[in-house]
């Protein structure tokens, strides 16, 4: 039985409160609460009392999308009524991924909605179209009102539907204008509730700015299932998806494109495709093995050193922690002996990849090294380890993976801390405690030279 409760609802965000008050505590508005109408608000909980062994445990497993890399991120793929948002900057290729992912489950057989709220029908099919054939399953609906929205996902119990984006909504209960705070939460819950009662799976597009302040994605962490992020470097076609909240499974591993003419591929093998550019046997350049949020990425770092005066040495890093390569230097400097007096050094990850994790120390080190000495480490070496300040090589998490990763890419000596675990077979571990000790058996431990003053 339902008890009958009064409930205060704040015409603004939605919050309900027990009391009302002349000042919502939820989104900061005034004189916005309202009594609701004297409908159950508030059910008796004992109706809804259900022994947790009786739920349906099939009822989380995902369902693949057929898009690769989209279905490792989210540890299989999308779970019926669960709710999505994939966030990004504009332009980065959310309706590309979005398009791909409903086309792909669509060509076997599942009926897609795409509700399209920023462009026309005409625009999605040909945007569709581009990417491949266009399923008979895939329908589009041209429509920003969530009340509209909901009823045909309730009519039509799709098992995808796409709402590109959730800034364009507005429910009917709110004046404010789409894209405000109160009118995203409030469509995200009532598509949540839509979800539920469907089985529907919901991706919910959210653009976000540079500094990701705009309402979305970051509003709406705690309303949906799962947060996935889509980001990009301008300065190449790589893209990645990764999860910032995942209801079903770890939010570990990171998924990545390449932008072409035919949307957006997957890229297996990262690795390789930050590698693809390299020159082997210039001094300099180090190949490091990172993790990115779990998973085994290999970068090329590589430091240039000039001259730059009779002054201390000034570092410039590009894809780089500017603490880490500040801790690099003085370590260099102080425990090393090296001098850098007098030297400008340029350390960056080449390819537009980030190294920031501090396993990237002793390869950011070796790099400035082998720039200063001139001397070009083997083509088949990696490095990987955290510099302490006392110089010691320290170990790092996940090193077994990052060592296998080296392998399958070719690599057949590592340098590592002497406590790392024995990696695959055919991959020589080059154990060090120290920088020192480093420097000394790859050679870089020369007499370096000094830049002459001007
Ligand atoms: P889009 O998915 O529209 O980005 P978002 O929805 O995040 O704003 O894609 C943005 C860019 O991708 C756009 O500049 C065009 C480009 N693009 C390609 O390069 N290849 C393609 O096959 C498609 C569909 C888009
Ligand atoms: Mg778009």
């Amino acid at each position: 039985m339902a008890k009958q409760r009064r409930v205060y609802v704040c015409r603004e965000c939605g919050a309900q409160h027990v009391t009302w008050a002349g000042h919502c505590n939820e989104c900061g508005a005034w004189a916005a609460i309202e009594m609701a109408s004297s409908v159950a608000a508030v059910a008796d909980t004992s109706d809804a009392l259900a022994p947790l062994a009786s739920f349906d445990l099939d009822a989380a497993v995902p369902t693949p999308t057929g898009v690769s890399e989209v279905d490792r991120v989210l540890g299989g793929g999308l779970v019926a009524g669960s709710v999505t948002v994939l966030g990004g900057e504009p332009g980065i290729g959310k309706s590309t991924l979005s398009l791909q992912i409903a086309a792909s489950m669509a060509s076997s057989g599942a009926a897609v909605m795409i509700v399209t709220g920023e462009e026309a029908p005409s625009q999605v099919a040909a945007r569709a179209s581009r990417v491949g054939p266009i399923p008979p399953t895939l329908s589009v609906l041209d429509d920003t009102s969530v009340e509209t929205i909901e009823a045909a996902i309730i009519r039509e119990r799709p098992q995808l539907a796409i709402i590109d984006s959730v800034q364009t909504l507005s429910v009917a209960d709110y004046d404010a204008a789409p894209g405000s705070v109160v009118q995203v939460r409030a469509a995200a819950n009532r598509l949540v509730t839509a979800a539920q009662r469907s089985g529907t799976s919901v991706i919910l597009i959210g653009h976000v700015t540079k500094d990701g302040a705009l309402a979305g994605p970051r509003l709406l962490e705690h309303v949906v299932d799962t947060v996935l992020a889509f980001s990009g470097d301008r300065h190449n076609e790589l893209r990645f998806l990764r999860t910032v909240k995942h209801r079903f499974g770890p939010t570990s591993d990171v998924g990545v494109f390449e932008m072409s003419g035919l949307g957006l591929e997957p890229v297996d093998d990262p690795s390789s495709r930050f590698l693809a550019d390299r020159r082997p046997g210039i001094p300099g350049s180090v190949v490091v093995a990172t993790v990115d949020q779990q998973r085994p990425v290999l970068v090329e770092v590589q430091a240039l050193v000039t001259p730059f005066g009779d002054r201390p040495p000034r570092f410039v890093g590009q894809g780089l922690s500017s603490s880490r390569l500040e801790l690099v230097g003085a370590v260099l400097r102080q425990r090393a002996k090296v001098d850098l007096w007098g030297w400008e050094i340029l350390a960056s990850a080449a390819g537009g990849a980030e190294v920031k994790e501090p396993g990237g120390d002793l390869g950011i080190a070796l790099a400035i090294a082998s720039g200063l000495a001139e001397t070009a480490l083997g083509p088949d070496v990696v490095a990987c380890g955290e510099l302490g300040l006392a110089g010691e090589v320290r170990s790092v998490g996940q090193l077994e993976r990052r060592l296998q990763e080296a392998f399958r890419l070719g690599f057949r000596r590592a340098v590592v801390p002497t406590s790392a675990p024995s990696g695959p077979t055919g991959l020589e571990l080059i154990r060090v405690d120290s920088l020192n000790d480093a420097l000394l058996v790859l050679g870089l431990s020369v007499d370096l030279p000094r830049p002459s003053a001007g």
